[in-house]
């Protein structure tokens, strides 16, 4: 008879329920995924304690998550797999990726604004920024028409959906590369901020004596048909927090020049993007 004898036949009889799946790659994700659980529970003899305390964190980051905030994207970041994920499937020839995880805070729809417009819609006070760019292909051709998507925390350290005192859609913008590939806005330094703490993702980073705070950056996300989506972030480099980001979005390469103009009075930023062949395909936004 085909029952359960020990708890070792469960994970037999488990694969051999799934293995009629006629999707392969579901097929093949869900053993894997089944596998490693499984050895996961044996490995630190998960208690039944333990077990009802990780369902009710599932359960607490599906209810945390809103239109406000998407708590199970934060989770999936403090784990390191959204950076995991982004690196493997965008290396370069270096094998450093030049991708960075989309984070919870994008916004499908951003403004389309004209070259060297400001997204600072309402009053926002901080250190002006003016950032440049060229979108380039993979063999090094400057790409005309492409989409440049930015977004970020105002000086205070929020974003305009985390802050009624900034107007819809502050510091969000998308701007169209010229002949030359190039992009141009203006903004206000961002400030690094800390993760959203007031969810089980906050309870458990305080268990883990971890701190919340991001490095300042600029999310951006660039497209133009017949190539991959790039979403990647560019870090502010004399951040303090460049070597501890709780979510392990910094590399070497995304690590931008924030040059002090004026005294500190302004700041600018170059940073150049390079696309990669493909099917531009976008993310499902985590707020509407
Ligand atoms: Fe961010």
């Amino acid at each position: 008879m085909n029952i359960v004898t020990t708890p070792d036949s469960v994970l037999e009889m488990t694969l051999a329920a799934m293995s009629r799946t006629p999707d392969e790659r579901l097929r093949t994700v869900m053993a894997s995924l089944t596998r490693h659980l499984h050895a996961f529970v044996q490995e630190t003899r998960l208690t039944e304690e333990e077990f009802e305390h990780a369902l009710d964190f599932i359960v607490g980051i599906g209810q945390a998550t809103g239109d406000k905030k998407n708590e199970v994207v934060l989770a999936a970041d403090l784990l390191g797999v959204s950076t995991l994920v982004a690196l493997q499937n965008n290396q370069d020839p270096q094998g450093e990726s030049p991708a960075a995880l989309l984070g919870p805070f994008w916004r499908a729809n951003a403004p389309l604004c004209t070259p060297g417009e400001s997204i600072a819609r309402s009053t926002t006070p901080g250190v002006p920024l003016d950032v440049t760019g060229v979108v380039r292909d993979s063999a090094g051709r400057p790409v005309a028409g492409a989409i440049v998507d930015a977004w970020q925390a105002s000086p205070v350290g929020l974003y305009e959906n985390q802050d009624p005192a900034q107007q819809d859609m502050n510091l969000r913008g998308r701007f169209e590369t010229d002949a030359d590939g190039r992009f141009r806005f203006r903004t206000v330094r961002p400030a690094g901020y800390p993760v959203p703490v007031d969810g089980p993702c906050g309870v458990l980073l305080q268990a883990q004596q971890r701190h919340p705070n991001r490095p300042a950056h600029i999310h951006f996300m660039v497209s133009k048909p017949g190539h991959k989506v790039l979403i990647t972030q560019v870090f502010a480099d004399d951040d303090e927090n460049l070597e501890s980001d709780p979510v392990f979005g910094v590399t070497r390469r995304l690590i931008g020049r924030f040059q002090p103009q004026q005294g500190n009075a302004a700041a600018t930023l170059e940073h150049d993007f390079v696309l990669e062949p493909g099917e531009m395909k976008f993310p499902r936004p985590p707020i509407p």
